[in-house]
């Protein structure tokens, strides 16, 4: 695996391998876990040469957010990417994607605006721009993001769409430690306490896919679970369509950590 900081270097090493090869990007915020370790495999399997970005993109951050405490560790991050076959590690430093002067943006209107962008003002602007950005840059023909961000895959996939880019969208289901929590790099804020908490939340999202099941609403059976934890306060829970699937979505906060989780009510897994 080779580490590149710069567009030029990455851009080197691609060129060669573009004619017949076909390239899978990964975008990360680093701090790697397994989930994002589904999608570099999911990468592997397809594609001829995969590529990770890790460059934790300070836009997407609101003021009062953790870009600060964010977990970087770069050393750890391509030691894993390296095990789990990444050809190609970008980690650009930030003045390599916004040089002075930057000033477009990638705004996806409709979806942007619910959920996580209503939550998040800003936050799916600075999130589809990024892509797209790593998507000229790598040139894949396909990039894999997780179903655990449902909505932001949802973003980035009309945006491909909208603005006509060629390559494909790929969403891999959401990894889960054994106890039933989507793995997050934010899960490393969780105290042991709030950990154990935290499980009220796919608890949750379960008892409202059940209520679906059944033909009961599925919003209101999983609100029910969350207000018996009382270390979790709820942001939303919400039912929507992304993208022509049906979700079940939720956001939460145990102490100072905002979570989130989704389940595919109707259509494809
Ligand atoms: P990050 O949070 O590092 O996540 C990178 C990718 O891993 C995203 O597509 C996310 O949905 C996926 N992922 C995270 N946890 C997962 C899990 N438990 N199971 C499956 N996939 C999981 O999301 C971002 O970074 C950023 O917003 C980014 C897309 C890189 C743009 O800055």
């Amino acid at each position: 695996m080779t580490t590149h900081r710069t567009i030029a270097e990455l851009a080197a090493a691609l060129d060669p391998l573009r004619l017949g090869s076909e390239i899978g990007l990964v975008p990360t915020m680093g701090a790697l876990h397994v989930g994002h370790r589904a999608l570099v495999e999911a990468a592997r399997s397809e594609c001829d040469a995969v590529v990770a970005s890790i460059f934790v993109n300070p836009a997407q951050f609101g003021p009062r957010e953790d870009f600060e405490r964010y977990p970087r560790d770069e050393a750890q991050d391509a030691r894993l990417a390296a095990e789990w076959g990444v050809d190609h590690l970008f980690v650009p430093p930030f003045e390599e994607l916004y040089p002075q002067g930057f000033q477009t943006w990638v705004e996806v209107e409709g979806l942007s605006g619910a959920l996580e962008g209503a939550a998040r003002p800003g936050h799916f602007r600075a999130v589809a721009t990024v892509c797209l950005k790593l998507f000229n840059i790598a040139r894949p023909r396909r990039a894999y993001f997780g179903q655990k961000d449902a909505q932001q895959a949802a973003v980035v996939e009309r945006a491909v769409r909208d603005l006509n880019l060629s390559l494909e969208i790929r969403v891999v289901p959401t990894v889960r430690d054994e106890d039933g929590l989507a793995l997050s790099s934010r899960n490393a804020y969780l105290s042991a306490e709030e950990r154990q908490a935290a499980l009220a939340l796919p608890r949750a999202l379960a008892a409202g896919a059940e209520a679906h099941r059944h033909g009961e609403e599925a919003a209101p059976a999983a609100r029910s679970v969350l207000a018996e934890e009382p270390l979790l306060d709820p942001d939303y829970v919400e039912v929507a369509r992304l993208n022509g699937r049906k979700y079940l979505l939720a956001a939460v906060r145990a102490g100072g950590t905002r979570l989130i989780d989704n389940v595919v009510l109707e259509g494809e897994t």
